[in-house]
């Protein structure tokens, strides 16, 4: 049968069409059935092991609970060397036990190392890296992880919050990696990840200054990232949806001072964080830019965002802040005067 040019490029355009239906197709089922973005599902499965950062020395802040814990573990277990910061000592000695046994003699108690001081006191931070340098010879990756969140209606913050807020969240990660960026750059590789959250990618209702702190590690991390193109240093961002963790009732409100002490529940619809704690391990070891990490419905609202602000926009009107907020906290929101409107 002889086929005319016409026909074949009819048929070159429905193959195209078919390849471009199944890509999005792909990608609708992905993001209904994954728990994180499909790059970094994608590597959780054909990429590289965390097992690959064995013997390296990582940094992680705030790895005395959550989401810092559970990355130290997961790290642990491939036999990567850590030191942990955080206020809380005991937590951060407990954490470490727990390392050490979970590495299944890969770890001795030498290669992790417990520093326990507040990260918003910016004048400890060179001394601290320099302490670390010391004792293991090097760093190959800063985790900065510490951080808090909130509950608040925007109107009610007060500008003191703001300030807490941006310095725990924003000051002491960024003061902290440009020590580590400084070392890096002069050995000439080096890998620095932020915990950020999926509130750095889109607004969420009821926690502005949250959600604004974590845009701006989304800039200033960004600008850093293509500065160091070529140069072999590394910049992840970790952007977690709702996870298992203390997060909640740490909480700051509008409220100087004050926490929102709602804990989460366990059969709360939240990623557990071990779950988390893995999914940031291969997101190191692949060295991935931006990764995103939530159950349903976290990643189809995610992709929805970033790639269809028109249908976004229209869900977002449909569902209404209060619902949204029930979708990530799993409760009727509290605040006095959400809950009475
Ligand atoms: N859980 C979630 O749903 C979720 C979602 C998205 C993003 N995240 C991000 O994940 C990160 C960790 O949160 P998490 O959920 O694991 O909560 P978490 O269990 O409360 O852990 C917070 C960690 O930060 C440390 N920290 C807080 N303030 C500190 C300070 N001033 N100085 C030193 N360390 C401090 C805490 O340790 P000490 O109290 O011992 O100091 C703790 O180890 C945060 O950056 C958060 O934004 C969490």
């Amino acid at each position: 049968m002889v086929i005319s040019p016409p026909q074949k490029l009819t048929m070159l355009f429905e193959i195209i069409g078919a390849g471009v239906f199944s890509y999005g197709l792909f990608y609708l089922l992905a993001m209904c059935f994954v728990d994180c973005d499909v790059e970094l599902w994608f590597y959780s499965i054909f990429g590289r092991s965390p097992r690959k950062l064995k013997g390296k020395v990582v940094c992680i802040t705030g790895a005395s609970s959550g989401i810092g814990e559970h990355t130290a573990k997961a790290l642990a277990k491939r036999g990567v060397k850590l030191a942990l910061t955080a206020r809380r000592k005991n937590e951060l000695e407990r954490v470490k036990r727990e390392c050490i046994e979970l590495s299944k003699g890969q770890l001795v108690d030498d290669d992790v190392l417990v520093l326990a001081f507040d990260i918003t006191d910016l004048s400890l931070h060179k001394k601290v890296l320099e302490q670390i340098i010391n004792h293991f010879g090097s760093l190959d990756i800063l985790v900065n992880n510490a951080g808090r969140s909130q509950r608040a209606l925007f109107e009610h913050i007060q500008m003191n919050v703001d300030k807490q807020m941006f310095d725990l969240n924003v000051f002491a990660v960024v003061n902290l990696s440009r020590f580590a960026v400084k070392y890096f750059s002069e050995r000439g590789s080096g890998h620095v990840a932020v915990v950020s959250s999926l509130a750095g990618v889109f607004g969420v209702p009821y926690s502005a200054t949250y959600t604004a702190t974590k845009h701006a590690i989304h800039g200033y991390f960004g600008a850093l990232r293509t500065e160091k193109t070529g140069k072999n240093i590394a910049v992840t961002l970790l952007c977690p949806g709702p996870v298992y963790t203390n997060f909640l009732q740490e909480s700051f409100t509008e409220k100087d001072g004050e926490k929102y002490g709602i804990p989460a529940n366990k059969t709360d619809r939240r990623m557990t964080g071990e779950r988390c704690g893995e999914l940031c391990a291969v997101a190191l070891a692949n060295r991935t830019h931006e990764s995103w990490m939530g159950i349903f419905p976290m990643m189809p609202f995610v992709y929805t965002a970033v790639y269809f602000p028109i249908v976004s926009k229209m869900c977002l009107k449909l569902l209404g802040p209060q619902r949204l907020f029930k979708i990530r906290d799993s409760k009727e929101i509290t605040l006095d005067e959400v809950a009475i409107a």
